[in-house]
């Protein structure tokens, strides 16, 4: 099945799907071929081919970060809310094209229509964001303890920004690290990932389509994008003229570019994997908080950095807990994503659903007691794609499975007796991304959210852990990288701050009293 022609041609991309492959990197205006062994592009629905590619080089990263940098040398000087016109104009293209994007991630990732289209929204969001932050790039001014003496702080473009992204929000990750760094001045070369190369390529047209329209006011060149596997990644971890890397995957894949990053003393900005859990105490609004659990455990198929693991409820209510999750999951509508009703849609490809298994397996061997779901279904389901129930188990505490983020839909439910056990149950494993509450206890809703309570980035009360607004900082502590993106002043990443201190006297007094020769 390649891409239906009307999306395609929604999506501007008649040009390159008239090609024998999709290309290997878009750098400079120009699609790229790399010389490499092609690699398929399934559709997770159905397993049917969207195509083929071969993954970039080396030597395309280099070029990329080479023209990349050309521009940003170019761009810093531009004004920043002149920068901003150029994120209004790729905002208002992903509007139109809104319908079309979320096919296309529908298509590309398996996921349910709205939540596509959810994501295309956050898109607009960040773009709607960046704009109105084009005009507060603002620094501080501060006291000087010289006469005829000032201080103040600069916030000045940073250079080209490295962006990796990880297949389950293969639109929205890019659009926050973007959008943001072209409003602060920088550069972007964009490596998704390598089973999402379709919804790159369709972002990168909106890019170059609104840099044409803008061509007197934006350097060409100004968002290169590499479509590579891991060599490509580990290039741009070391590449001199990236001084940022933001990177979106595994903890190990985070470890290993921040490594390299910092051998170079590059800055990176990391958001990793999460093992987030949720409390459920006895004054809990159990219609709202089930509701909220089965979004954040099952959606998305269980495939989001923020989908809820781990569920902590108290003994008095554990019962009702899981006979009415297990009601919840034996009932919820898994097949086709691209079918009205559908709430659960298949895994990304075959290693998922292995790991899923093994899991699911490695739990009950360490005491675990399966509630419901966690088989594959065939019946009623496109065939080819890795379609499975989201599965409930039963646990006593944070199993060494448990402490593992398995990357699907499994909710380990585990009892607890006191507030305090709960939280360190919370804070028990390495990762440390989101986490929720769910009280009507201000007592208990402190606790949580204060400074002994989680451990973890995002701390929410009476909501689940996925499905964040870009509004506020968004990442995680401990093995979940340490970064914030989107919101808040997470701009502050994509730039380097500079103090000044300015003499506008006659004189030359030194700081803290020091007398030095005459005067
Ligand atoms: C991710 O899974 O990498 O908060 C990002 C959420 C989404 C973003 C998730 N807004 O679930």
């Amino acid at each position: 099945m390649p891409l239906p022609p009307d999306l395609i041609a929604d999506l501007h991309l008649s040009d390159l799907a008239a090609e024998p492959q999709w290309p290997s990197a878009l750098v400079a205006g120009a699609a790229h071929y790399a010389d490499a062994p092609l690699r398929a592009m399934p559709s997770p629905i159905d397993g049917a081919l969207l195509g083929h590619y071969a993954p970039a080089t080396a030597g395309l990263v280099n070029h990329a970060v080479e023209a990349a940098h050309g521009a940003y040398l170019k761009w810093r000087s531009v004004p920043a809310p002149l920068r901003g016109e150029l994120v209004r104009c790729i905002g208002n293209k992903i509007r139109q094209r809104k319908a079309a994007l979320a096919q296309l991630i529908t298509l590309e990732t398996g996921k349910i229509v709205a939540e596509a289209e959810g994501e295309v929204q956050e898109c607009i969001d960040i773009c709607d964001f960046a704009l109105g932050l084009s005009r507060q790039l603002h620094g501080l001014t501060m006291a000087s303890e010289r006469p005829q003496h000032r201080m103040m702080e600069q916030w000045l473009p940073l250079g080209a920004v490295g962006v990796i992204t990880a297949f389950n929000f293969p639109m929205a990750v890019w659009s926050w690290n973007a959008m943001l760094a072209l409003v602060c001045g920088d550069a972007v070369v964009w490596k998704p990932s390598e089973k999402t190369p379709l919804c790159a390529i369709a972002l990168q047209r909106v890019v170059e389509e609104s840099v044409d329209e803008l061509s007197e006011r934006v350097p060409a060149h100004i968002c290169q994008l590499i479509l590579g596997e891991q060599a490509a990644g580990e290039r741009m971890a070391a590449h001199p003229l990236l001084p940022l890397l933001s990177a979106t995957g595994s903890t190990r894949m985070g470890r290993s570019v921040a490594q390299q990053v910092a051998a170079r003393l590059g800055r990176s900005l990391l958001e990793l994997g999460g093992n987030n859990a949720a409390i459920v105490t006895p004054s809990a609004d159990l219609e709202l908080a089930l509701r909220a659990i089965v979004f954040a455990a099952a959606g998305t198929a269980g495939q989001r950095c923020t989908s809820l693991r781990r569920l902590i409820v108290h003994d008095s209510v554990i019962d009702t807990v899981c006979a009415r999750l297990t009601q919840a999951f034996d009932s919820l509508p898994v097949g086709d994503p691209r079918v009205e009703g559908t709430l659960v849609g298949p895994l990304i490809d075959a290693d998922s659903y292995w790991a899923m298994q093994q899991a699911l397996q490695a739990a009950e061997q360490q005491g675990a007691v399966r509630l419901s779901g966690g088989g594959r279904l065939e019946d009623g389901v496109p065939a080819g794609g890795h379609y499975v129930r989201p599965a409930l188990l039963r646990v006593r505490g944070n199993l060494p499975v448990v402490r593992e983020e398995t990357f699907a839909p499994i909710l380990y439910v585990m009892p607890y007796s006191e507030l305090l056990d709960a939280i360190d149950l919370n804070n028990g494993v390495s990762q440390g991304l989101s986490s929720a509450i769910f009280t009507d206890s201000l007592r208990e809703a402190e606790a949580f959210i204060g400074p002994a309570g989680s451990d973890c980035g995002i701390v929410n009360l009476n909501i689940g852990t996925s499905g964040a607004e870009i509004g506020a900082a968004f990442g995680g502590e401990k093995d979940s990288g340490g970064g914030r993106e989107a919101g808040s002043d997470a701009w502050k990443n994509y730039m380097r701050r500079v103090s000044n201190t300015i003499n506008y006297g006659d004189s030359l007094p030194l700081a803290q009293g020091i007398r030095f020769g005459q005067g």
